[in-house]
């Protein structure tokens, strides 16, 4: 695929023609250029608002059953051209064509979900404390939603964030991810072929001053990031000076304990998916593994071993198992944590070198780091790359507290066949999600999702919760 797309904002139902200076270039082979994009400023997020504050009342007057419809058939859309979308999306992210493909799917579930959820909105009748009156709650549109989406899950995530504010009546300003603006605008211009009004959808594509034209704009009610924790607290402290609802998601630590009791060809499975698939670039991705004495040296050496059998390479490629970084910075990040490791001691058992392959592109060598212990900077600080570090632990309780030991707590993982521990895990874990025999990544689209401590903000996103965040609650009392 050569062909190269000029991309456009989309406001008010319209794609707005614009000067395209800015690039998005394929990271498995940087002399394909994905596409030509525009980029984005104050005065385009101010027609985006502008748009969607008007068409915000119709929007939410509508029955739910012409919101739901639009989100069916767009997900309808979606999954009859899953292969075409997800294409473009590995095409442009760099993730393999099975995870394009399976992250589009689920994107067109996502929009399937949340056209069911748009007609189930419902309240409460309580009685009154005070006899003859009757209380009642409602759910009620918000009004515009900004959301700022990740360059990992380039359609999943918008998705996500918009389904629910669409479902449930409010409009939105998008602003996709700098490296995968084309995938995004795939989900935009398929919700408007499904008949979405104009101006309940708009896109600005650009930087992040972009990002901040929204999160400082005083007609967006709300505001829904997922990205970095440096870029979040800007964004919560923008939101919270005007007083607009915010809801981050952010970076994860995520440890997998793997215990002594645990059959070691499903826990090297289990840490293979978790650490290394999607390249490590999951904010879910389980970067430690804390390993019980007995079984270490065993699991270590299995998984080195499978590492070692995985192709790194072309993500449109059928033979390959692991696509490239998304950009040059990403590659650098990982390959600066290999050496930070290093200098730390750890003991590099697979991969830590550079890639060259016939293509010139951000490949990353799936690495495996042992000998490390739990204050080393390599175990605290998030790399976002195909990069695992294992740390040896005697006893359970040990490795509890190493998993709980960080700033981060979005998920946690453990395998074992200890039922008394796997339900002990499940409580104690300091984390978002729990995962017992299942990777740390991976997760349902019709449930909550979010993490604890620096890694979320704000209520859950997904399933019942994403009511929480696009809704607000109105208590109406009458007496007769
Ligand atoms: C998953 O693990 O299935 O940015 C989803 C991220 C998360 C989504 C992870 N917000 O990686």
């Amino acid at each position: 695929m050569t062909d190269t797309l000029e991309l456009s904002h989309w406001i008010n139902g319209e794609r707005v023609a614009a000067e395209r200076p800015s690039e998005s270039l394929n990271p498995s082979d940087t002399r394909d250029l994905v596409a030509r994009t525009p980029d984005g400023g104050e005065a385009e997020v101010d027609a985006a608002v502008s748009a969607a504050k008007a068409a915000q009342p119709g929007w939410a007057d509508a029955s739910p059953e012409v919101r739901s419809d639009i989100l069916d058939r767009a997900g309808t859309l979606l999954m009859e051209r899953r292969e075409q979308v997800g294409r473009l999306l590995s095409r442009e992210e760099g993730k393999t064509l099975p995870e394009g493909i399976g992250e589009t799917v689920r994107a067109a579930r996502i929009l399937k979900y949340f056209a069911g959820e748009a007609l189930r909105l419902h309240g409460q009748n309580l009685a009154s404390v005070r006899p003859g009156v009757e209380v009642q709650t409602y759910r009620q549109a918000v009004g515009v939603y900004g959301l700022i989406t990740p360059w990992n899950f380039p359609i999943a995530i918008p998705a996500w964030k918009a389904a629910p504010a669409l479902a449930f009546g409010n409009t939105v300003v998008l602003k996709p991810a700098g490296p995968t603006p084309a995938t995004a605008e795939a989900l935009v211009a398929i919700l408007h072929e499904a008949g979405l009004p104009k101006g309940v959808l708009n896109m600005v594509i650009g930087r992040g001053r972009v990002g901040q034209a929204i999160v400082d704009h005083k007609d967006v009610a709300g505001i829904s990031f997922t990205g970095s924790q440096g870029v979040g607290a800007g964004v919560a402290a923008g939101a919270v000076r005007r007083q607009a609802r915010v809801q981050l998601e952010m970076g994860g630590k995520n440890p997998l304990i793997v215990l002594d009791d645990a059959d070691l060809d499903r826990a090297v499975q289990i840490a293979l998916d978790g650490s290394f698939f999607a390249t490590g670039q999951r904010c879910t991705a389980s970067s430690r593994l804390i390993v019980q004495d007995a079984i270490h040296d065993r699991f270590v050496a299995a998984l080195a071993e499978k590492l070692k059998g995985l192709k790194v390479g072309d993500a449109l490629d059928p033979s390959t198992n692991i696509g490239p970084a998304v950009s040059e910075d990403q590659r650098e990040t990982s390959y600066r944590y290999i050496d930070i490791a290093k200098g730390e001691g750890g003991r590099i058992v697979t991969g830590g070198e550079r890639l060259t392959l016939d293509q010139p592109g951000w490949y990353v060598q799936p690495t495996l780091i042992a000998d490390t212990d739990a204050a080393m900077r390599i175990n605290t600080e998030e790399v976002f790359g195909p990069v695992a570090s294992t740390i040896r632990v005697k006893t359970y309780e040990e490795a509890l507290e190493i998993a709980n030991g960080v700033e981060f707590g979005l998920s946690a993982g453990m395998v074992t066949s200890s039922l008394k521990h796997a339900r002990d895990f499940q409580r104690r874990a300091k984390a978002g999600m729990t995962m017992v025999n299942l990777p740390t990544a991976g997760v349902d689209y019709h449930v909550p999702f979010g993490g604890t401590k620096s890694s979320s903000y704000g209520p859950r996103e997904q399933g019942f919760a994403a009511a929480d965040f696009f809704t607000q609650t109105k208590t109406s009392y009458s007496a007769g």
